[in-house]
């Protein structure tokens, strides 16, 4: 047998190499691309956000490998949060709302009432690449004995919704169910051994807004800023964890703290300015996730702020109130707007998740959803069983609901956006 000398073993080695690292994944794409005949190999290439950039650069190669691998390496990256809402009623909305059993009355806008349906068919268009067509079959293979996990807030609880009306359809009834608990709602896919659930923990760590009976907002908020790890043991069996928390930070201007241990003490309680508690609170939380999550296994992502739309005037605006009377996003993108989203508190949480030694996804939701002022409940949430009277509806002030979101809408564009990542980078 013929003796391969070095060079030969280097030209065959690197012919090996361009097989594995450059034609096995080309092929595989082809073989996706193929279900997806609207997409071209261009516009999947484009389709890395700058966050996804490390999961997809090539491995470290030597300097002779590198100048071949230049087509791979110079891979487009996109933005994909940065782009323009685009009216289509082709493939939005992605589910309709009396096909979707585990929809809550809570956020089912149509089924309340809402006369207009528009704010449902838009797509998101990201400047520099476009996205795929949002495949639930795909992102449940992905999920196949794997938990994903919602963890924060009711806006997060309203994603969770999105999240189970977007993949439930392809399940057959009976193979899936919903269980609650007081922290935690469930939805278990039985055929793929799959769970995407929401824990409730507005502030990520323990307050007095925990408990069920807490939960309407009416009592001022008291938090422990370093108490997290009574939650986060629910936390440590997921394959996907998607953190959030804000709108309870948002009412105001200083927070309750209780260092001691337990919350029934109601010792040692002291006011803090918001954004020093935000960030102590974000430590603890990266703190945690350093210590007993192992990234090799797990996925972090972080939600950024969903903006809420309480002052018509922002955009310009003025027989509104709130956001009761909007049925378009805010189009013209090229005017900068303030719909007063905290940004202090933002730059903490891009500061924070940026520093952490455990990797985090920041989802980038805010700019996008700021647009939206056309997407919220308004007066057609409805809370157990309750619906807005004609007669609150002449107090928008008090009972327009311009924080969470109809479904379907807005939050399945959070998911398409989040589903990407679970999809081609895990
Ligand atoms: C988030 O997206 C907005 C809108 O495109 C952009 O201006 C901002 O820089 C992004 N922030 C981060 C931290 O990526
Ligand atoms: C979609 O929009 C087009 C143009 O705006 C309209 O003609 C068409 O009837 C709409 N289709 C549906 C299913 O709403
Ligand atoms: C289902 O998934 C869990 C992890 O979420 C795993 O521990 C278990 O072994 C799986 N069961 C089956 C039957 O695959
Ligand atoms: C994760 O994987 C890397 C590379 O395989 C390994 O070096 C590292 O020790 C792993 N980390 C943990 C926490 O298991
Ligand atoms: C969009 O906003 C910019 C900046 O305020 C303005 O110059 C432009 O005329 C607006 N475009 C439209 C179509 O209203
Ligand atoms: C975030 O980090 C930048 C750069 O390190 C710094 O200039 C800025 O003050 C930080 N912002 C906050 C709110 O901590």
């Amino acid at each position: 047998m013929k003796q391969i000398n070095g060079r030969e073993r280097k030209a065959y080695l690197s012919l090996l190499y361009y097989a594995v690292i450059v034609v096995l994944p080309v092929f595989l794409l082809g073989c996706y691309l193929y279900n997806e005949k609207q997409l071209r190999i261009g516009q999947f290439q484009e389709l890395k956000t700058h966050n996804l950039q490390e999961h997809i650069s090539p491995p470290q190669q030597s300097k002779e490998d590198k100048d071949k691998k230049t087509d791979l390496v110079s891979l487009e990256v996109c933005d994909v949060f940065t782009g323009e809402w685009v009216l289509d009623n082709i493939t939005h909305p992605l589910y309709k709302e009396d096909e979707c059993e585990f929809l809550s009355e809570w956020v089912a806008c149509t089924r309340n009432g809402r006369p207009d349906s528009k704010y449902q068919k838009w797509r998101w268009q990201p400047r520099d690449c476009s996205l795929p067509r949002f495949d639930g079959k795909l992102l449940l293979e992905k999920l196949r004995g794997k938990k994903l996990m919602f963890v924060g807030d009711s806006i997060h609880y309203n994603q969770w919704q999105s999240m189970v009306c977007m993949v439930q359809s392809i399940i057959p009834s009976g193979k899936k169910t919903l269980k609650h608990t007081a922290q935690m709602s469930m939805f278990n896919i039985e055929e793929y051994n799959a769970t995407i659930a929401t824990y409730w923990a507005p502030f990520l760590v323990e307050s007095n807004a925990d408990p069920p009976e807490n939960r309407d907002g009416k009592t001022d908020p008291v938090i422990m800023p370093q108490s997290i790890s009574k939650h986060g043991e629910n936390w440590k069996d997921a394959d996907y964890l998607v953190f959030n928390t804000y709108i309870w930070w948002t009412r105001h201007s200083k927070i309750k703290v209780l260092k001691q241990e337990s919350i029934n003490k109601g010792d040692s309680k002291d006011y803090d300015e918001i954004e020093i508690v935000y960030e102590q609170v974000l430590s603890t939380w990266t703190n945690w996730l350093e210590q007993n999550i192992n990234p090799n296994q797990t996925s972090i992502f972080f939600s950024s702020m969903s903006p809420t739309h309480i002052r018509s005037s922002d955009w310009g605006f003025n027989e509104g109130n709130k956001c009761e009377k909007e049925t378009e996003p805010i189009l013209n993108m090229s005017r900068p707007i303030d719909v007063g989203t905290d940004r202090r508190l933002y730059e903490i949480a891009v500061n924070v998740t940026k520093s952490s030694k455990m990797p985090i996804h920041f989802l980038n939701i805010t700019t996008m959803s700021e647009y939206r002022k056309d997407g919220h409940t308004s007066f057609y949430g409805s809370r157990s069983g309750k619906l807005i009277t004609p007669e609150q509806k002449l107090d928008p002030r008090t009972f327009a609901d311009c924080y969470h979101w109809c479904l379907p809408g807005l939050p399945d564009t959070w998911n398409e956006l989040l589903s990407l990542y679970i999809i081609y980078k895990s």
